[in-house]
C-alpha cells in the first residue's frame, strides 16, 4: 500500500506538471459560500479535485471542489475552492491531504476562510472574525505515525493565528472601513448544528463562534511550519435556548457568506499585497 508520503507526492507531481505551473507563495482555503475569491484569480490551471491523484471528492453544498492555480494580487497562489471536512466522512490524513501538498509546492503562508455560526452576543450575521485561537473537539489531524519530514511529533500551538498576519488584517480593515471581530473558534465534528445546551456551553468556555472546519488544516499547516490567517464570516447567530424560531439552516448560511465574502477577500487581498 501506498504511504502517505507516496500519496502526497503523486498529487505534487500532477500539480507540477501543468502548463505555466509557478511555485505559489500562499495557500488559500475558501470555505461554504466563500469560493468567489477563487474566481478572481489570474488562473493557470483549475483542477478538479477528482482529477488530482489522492484528494478526496468535495460533497458539502456551496463548495466547488476546484484546485486553482495562478495569481492573485501580484502573488502566485495555489487555491482550494471548497474544502474536506471529517462530517463527509473523510480520515483526518486525508482532507488534510492537501495542505502537505501545498506545503511540498512551496506555500509560506496559508490563508483560511469558513462560515461559522456566532456564539458571541455582541456578533450580528455578516460580521467577520479575525481567528485569534481554537478550541478543537474534532480529531487531532496528526494521530497517527508521524510524519517528520514536514515537522516534530508534539508541535506547538501557543501561536497558531500569526500576530503579525492579524494586525496587518485589523489594519486593512480599518482602512478600508469593514469592521472585524476577533475571536476563539470552537470546532465540532459536525454535521448536526449545536443543541442549544452545547451553545451555552461553548459560550461558557470562552467561544466567539463555532463551526465544522479550519482547525483540522490550521493543526497540519502549523506542524509543517506554515504561518496561518484564518477569518470566520459569521453566517448565523447561534440558537442558545429551546424557544428559538430561526432555526439553522445551510442555505441561510451559504447566502450570509457569500454576501460577506466580498469584505473578506479585500482582506485577503490586502494581506497578500503587504506581504
Ligand atoms: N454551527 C456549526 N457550523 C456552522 C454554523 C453553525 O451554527 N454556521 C456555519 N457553519
Amino acid at each position: 500500500m501506498d504511504t502517505n508520503i507516496q500519496l502526497i507526492d503523486q498529487a505534487v507531481e500532477y500539480i507540477k506538471a501543468q502548463p505555466g505551473f509557478e511555485k505559489p507563495e500562499f495557500g488559500i482555503i475558501l470555505g461554504s459560500g466563500l469560493g468567489r475569491l477563487g474566481d478572481e484569480i489570474e488562473a493557470t490551471a483549475i483542477l478538479p479535485y477528482s482529477d488530482i491523484p489522492n484528494f478526496c471528492k468535495a460533497t458539502a453544498l456551496g463548495h466547488k471542489g476546484n484546485l486553482i492555480l495562478g495569481t492573485l494580487s501580484g502573488k502566485p497562489v495555489v487555491a482550494m475552492q471548497g474544502r474536506f471536512h471529517y462530517y463527509e466522512g473523510h480520515s483526518m490524513q486525508n482532507a488534510t491531504l492537501p495542505v502537505r501538498v501545498m506545503k511540498r509546492l512551496g506555500v509560506g503562508t496559508m490563508l483560511i476562510s469558513n462560515a461559522a455560526g456566532g456564539l458571541n452576543t455582541d456578533f450580528k450575521v455578516g460580521d467577520l472574525m479575525v481567528i485569534e485561537d481554537h478550541i478543537s473537539f474534532l480529531p487531532n489531524p496528526l494521530i497517527g505515525e508521524n510524519l517528520s519530514e514536514f515537522g516534530e511529533r508534539f508541535p506547538d500551538m501557543t501561536c497558531a493565528y500569526d500576530k503579525e498576519l492579524i494586525s496587518a488584517a485589523e489594519k486593512i480593515a480599518s482602512k478600508l472601513g469593514i469592521r472585524v471581530q476577533k475571536g476563539i473558534y470552537v470546532a465540532g465534528t459536525g454535521p448536526s448544528y449545536e443543541t442549544p445546551a452545547e451553545v451555552r456551553f461553548f459560550r461558557m468556555i470562552g467561544g466567539d463562534a463555532v463551526g465544522m472546519s479550519t482547525v483540522h488544516e490550521v493543526i497540519t499547516a502549523r506542524h509543517c511550519g506554515m504561518r496561518v490567517f484564518a477569518m470566520s464570516v459569521i453566517s448565523n447567530m447561534s440558537n442558545d435556548t429551546t424557544e428559538s424560531r430561526v432555526l439553522n439552516d445551510a442555505d441561510d448560511v451559504i447566502r450570509a457568506a457569500d454576501i460577506a465574502g466580498e469584505n473578506m477577500s479585500a482582506i485577503f487581498k490586502g494581506i497578500m499585497e503587504s506581504f
